[in-house]
């Protein structure tokens, strides 16, 4: 199997990549008012900033022949959750399940899934709280639920993930045992570094609240 869409794929691919990208779009808007709302009328706001990506055509391809299916656009459709992705970063780790609060009390979005790799890492070490939205959009005369899976991370999960990911294209998927171990210890201390971080802040926050 070729690592390609095939041209009348590729095609069908194009359309609906662009509907993706709709739902992205919806959805990255509602997140900007919320950030923007927690800015002008919370004393902490929470995020450090939010991007969004279309996943390319190259790696929908990988992807699919990975799970041994054909490459065509209506498996892309049916099999994969994160061809619209949007990445929520923020400060500490506790503000992440607070941030999932939010996407569970948005009106008009359904929740299709969520997953806790903050409570229960992955082997590798990665840690990120994943949540697959549901948004929909009207387009063509019909309204279409468009899967969206959002990550909310630390900035540090964040520079760890980007690290590993690195590693593992590098190494295509087969990184050396070693390098495994310390990027595991690395998760780690990560996540107690951001426990102290957190400290820190709760300490600065009460002394705030003093004067
Ligand atoms: P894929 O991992 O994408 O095949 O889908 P899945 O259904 O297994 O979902 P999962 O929640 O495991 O992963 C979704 C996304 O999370 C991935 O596309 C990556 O962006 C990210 N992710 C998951 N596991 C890891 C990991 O071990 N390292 C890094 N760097 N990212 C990961
Ligand atoms: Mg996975």
């Amino acid at each position: 199997m070729s690592v390609r869409f095939s041209n009348e794929e590729f095609v069908k691919l194009k359309k609906e990549l662009l509907i993706y990208e709709w739902g992205q779009r919806t959805l990255l808007t509602k997140l900007s008012i919320i950030h923007e709302d927690l800015n002008v009328f919370q004393e902490n706001n929470p995020i450090e900033h939010i991007k969004g990506r279309i996943k390319s055509p190259e790696s929908i391809a990988q992807k699919l022949k990975n799970m041994q299916v054909d490459i065509t656009a209506e498996n892309a459709k049916k099999h994969l959750k994160d061809i619209a992705g949007i990445r929520i970063i923020c400060s500490f780790a506790k503000d992440i399940y607070y941030l999932a609060d939010l996407l569970r009390a948005m009106p008009d979005v359904r929740i299709l899934e969520e997953k806790d790799y903050i409570s229960s890492p992955k082997p590798s070490g990665y840690r990120s709280y994943h949540v697959i939205m549901g948004i929909p959009v009207f387009h063509s005369e019909i309204s279409e639920e468009v899967v969206v899976e959002v990550q909310i991370r630390t900035e540090a999960m964040n520079f760890w993930s980007t690290l590993e990911h690195k590693a593992r294209y590098k190494y295509q998927d087969h990184v050396p045992s070693h390098l495994c171990d310390e990027l595991i210890i690395c998760a780690d201390k990560i996540a107690e570094l951001d426990n102290r971080m957190f400290l820190i802040h709760e300490i600065i926050s009460l002394i705030n609240q003093d004067s």
